[in-house]
């Protein structure tokens, strides 16, 4: 009986390592070092500003402008207007990603 107990116990602690081992994992992808903004470009911006970053882009303007541009949203002249993509979860780090590639895919 006590051998069943102390096996059971073990199998406990064992799942639960797993559980953390797999939370600790999915944390991560949430880190700007695993942040993928070509397929977050694609998947998101593509749409709006072409595969070239081609439309309402002004690779001109400054980084920090235009992060936060990505962060917070514009209002274009007439619609659709950029939307804000901090309240989507998107981080600065992130933006700094996603303004760095476009101005890299823009010819
Ligand atoms: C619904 C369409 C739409 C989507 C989706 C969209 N944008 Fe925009 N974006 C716009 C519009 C409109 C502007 C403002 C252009 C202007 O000033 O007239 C803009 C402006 C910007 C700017 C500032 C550049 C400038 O010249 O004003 C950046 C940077 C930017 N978007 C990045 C992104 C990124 C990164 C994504 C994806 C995460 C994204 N956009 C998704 C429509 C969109």
């Amino acid at each position: 009986m006590k051998k069943l107990r102390t096996l059971a116990l073990a199998t406990a602690i064992t799942m639960l390592i797993a559980v953390f081992v797999l939370i600790s994992a999915a944390a991560r992808t949430g880190n700007a070092d695993d942040f993928d903004s070509a397929a977050t470009y694609k998947g998101k911006c593509v749409a709006c500003h072409g595969a070239a970053a081609e439309k309402r882009f002004d690779a001109t303007l400054a980084d920090a402008d235009l992060v936060q541009m990505v962060l917070m949203g514009k209002k274009a002249e007439k619609p659709p207007n950029m939307p804000g993509y901090e309240e989507k979860g998107i981080t600065e780090d992130q933006a700094k990603a996603l303004v760095a590639y476009m101005k890299s895919i823009k010819k």
